[in-house]
């Protein structure tokens, strides 16, 4: 959830670091640090609250020069946001700490170093790392032995950085639970806690294992494993786009981010649905023989994520046959669950570093899961190299904390599972040509969505003095209807519940009165009559509605009414074209609100601790 940024140069490495960190910023935007070591053999130690920018501004009034450097921006968890909680750390002016994830046991740690003397000056569990580092150099030789023993005190997850004034050739780094990536530089090498941050240097990286520890220097990389022994570990050439961390002129990233979907949507479906068939490897080497036994299939997401997860379950029972389960991450990976004969766990995430995914599809290996597939947007991220079959969804980086061509993609990749997995379950051709054809007709379909920009700009100001407001849907569209609802609630502060709208007599109607918008997703399908009839419910008790729906679903507008008109599409990629409009609408809420679209209060990017 925070970022972490290091390098060790020749050259003043400040600007690499502020600018790492302007790029991973999304991640977390409560401080920002970065402590560097000068060429006159001191630390200079710069923090401040607030944004990068505020960093940025410091370092600016009071320029600092180094070599070797860390920096972090920071998501609190343990410590208010306060300056002296910001990191880095530092221990006796000799070590410089950053942190992501929690030291469960920093408290045990803490008191044990306070009895060796040691004072902090954070209520942070990362300054408990500091000191550890700093007492056993006491017994250690080098940093790296020290950083070895250290780690083995810790419990919970960390990536962390750890640089010694008495020795400013080097860095050393560990990972476990939260993710560190190394770049390789001409004569100068990197560390960060995603690739993101160091493209401006480097595109050669290393991606950490759980365990690793490493000693970065100028000019070479160590690597050891969890047992301490030396390992090798591959040099990947990144793809990811440069100028990825642009606004391309938009306002903001999520509203860059929405205008991309027919562009990555159809990105991902190129040279994967090939005419009415999807092309081979699609899913990973050896999925259609994994897939060829499939009965059941288990997903497991967060936020989002699980939402696509939510949707998916409808297409993969009722086109493909299969049974399915979704269940959130957090909930999964702390009850013991029943693994059915022939189970395919699946695991979402953009990220594919979120803690409580990560963490699912480890017990589901431990709890007899044999194979799993990951739908996810970071290449060489744990989740995809921790599961046995991928599918990259080829959204591009998503930097908006707001989840949007993320999921829309996800949901583009589920249609293609839904017709892999229905090809070995019966699936008829004329279902699999349907929702072929859908798909071949979905960026344009999601263009045509898009111009429904104006409409929204002006229904968004009905919402802005509002405090809370209700979406319905049916069948698939439930999911959307909740994801409608987080967006809403996420960027704008606007209390949000989604409800399956058959679900609605059965208490939630009690809320209904004209200071609540019901928001309803309505595409032409079998279920509309039936939803019909759960509008009027909502209008006979004073609601107002805001009826996103098919032309041809004809629903009559009038003051307690609002019909806003969708443009019509084939029914398996409704969900999909649904969720654009109510995007739209939470930006333009959040806009005229005047809130932090692109980084909401509270929240963060990447969820990387529990
Ligand atoms: C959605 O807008 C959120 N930012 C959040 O719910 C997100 O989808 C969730 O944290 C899961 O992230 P992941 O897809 O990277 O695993």
């Amino acid at each position: 959830m925070c970022g972490i940024v290091g390098a060790v140069a020749e050259r003043n490495v400040v600007e690499i670091l502020l600018e790492g960190l302007k790029r991973l910023e999304y991640r977390g935007y409560d401080s920002a640090g970065v402590a560097l070591l000068q060429a006159d053999g001191t630390f200079s130690r710069t923090r401040r609250i607030g944004k990068v920018q505020a960093l940025a501004d410091a370092v600016d009034a009071s320029p600092v020069l180094g070599g070797t450097g860390i920096a972090h921006t920071r998501w609190a968890t343990h410590g208010g946001v306060t300056e002296d909680n910001a990191h880095p750390h530092q221990s006796s002016d000799r070590i410089a700490v950053v942190h992501n994830g929690i030291i469960e046991n920093y408290e045990t740690l803490r008191s044990g170093l306070e009895s060796q003397g040691y004072t902090f000056t954070s209520d942070t569990d990362t300054e408990s790392i500091a000191h550890t580092v700093h007492s056993l150099l006491k017994t250690n030789e080098t940093l790296l032995g020290a950083v070895q023993q250290a780690v083995a005190r810790f419990h919970g997850a960390y990536g962390t950085v750890v640089m010694d004034k008495e020795d400013p050739s080097r860095i050393v780094v560990a990972r476990s639970g939260s993710p560190l990536v190394i770049g390789l530089g001409l004569g100068e090498n990197f560390v960060a806690s995603d690739q993101m941050a160091l493209l401006p240097v480097t595109r050669r990286f290393i991606f950490l294992e759980e365990g690793d520890v490493a000693e970065i220097t100028r000019r070479s990389v160590s690597i050891f494993d969890a047992n301490g022994a030396p390992v090798e570990r591959e040099i990947i050439e990144s793809n990811v786009e440069h100028d990825s961390g642009d606004k391309g002129g938009y306002r903001h990233y999520m509203l860059k981010e929405i205008h991309e979907q027919p562009t990555v949507v159809r990105n991902a479906l190129q040279h994967r649905l090939v005419g009415n068939d999807i092309a081979d490897n699609v899913f990973g080497e050896g999925a259609d023989a994994i897939f060829a036994s499939v009965k059941h299939v288990q997903i497991v997401a967060c936020g989002t994520s699980y939402h696509s997860g939510m949707t998916a379950r409808y297409w993969l029972e009722e086109f493909a046959g299969v049974s399915c389960n979704v269940e959130i991450a957090s909930e999964f990976r702390y009850r013991k669950s029943v693994v059915l004969p022939n189970s395919l766990l699946i695991t979402i995430s953009q990220s594919g570093e979120t803690a409580d995914t990560l963490a699912a599809l480890r017990l589901a290996k431990e709890i007899g899961y044999s194979s799993s597939l990951a739908i996810c947007n970071v290449a060489g991220s744990s989740l995809v190299r921790e599961s046995s079959l991928s599918y990259m969804t080829r959204a591009g980086a998503e930097i908006g904390v707001a989840s949007t061509k993320a999921f829309t993609t996800q949901l583009a990749g589920f249609l293609l599972l839904t017709m892999a997995l229905g090809k070995h379950n019966g699936m008829s051709s004329d279902t699999s040509n349907e929702i072929a054809h859908a798909l071949h007709s979905l960026p344009a379909k999601l263009e045509e969505t898009l111009t429904m920009t104006q409409g929204i700009e002006d229904l968004a100001e009905e919402f802005a003095d509002k405090h809370h407001s209700l979406f319905l849907g049916r069948g698939d569209q439930y999911p959307i209807a909740m994801e409608g609802a987080l967006k809403l609630k996420e960027i704008s502060y606007i209390h949000a519940e989604a409800y399956a709208s058959g679900e609605l007599k059965h208490g939630p109607l009690a809320l209904i009165d004209d200071e609540m918008p019901v928001i309803v997703v309505a595409p032409n399908n079998e279920l509309l009559e039936k939803l019909k009839s759960n509008v009027e419910e909502v209008r006979a008790r004073g609601g107002i509605m805001y009826v996103f729906a098919d032309k041809d679903a004809h629903f009559k507008g009038d003051d307690t009414m609002r019909v806003i008109d969708v443009p019509h599409c084939d029914s398996p990629i409704a969900p999909i074209i649904y969720t654009v409009p109510l995007q739209l609408l939470s930006y333009y809420v959040a806009l005229i609100k005047g809130t932090d679209v692109d980084q909401p209060r509270n929240l963060a990017k990447s969820v990387t601790v529990e």
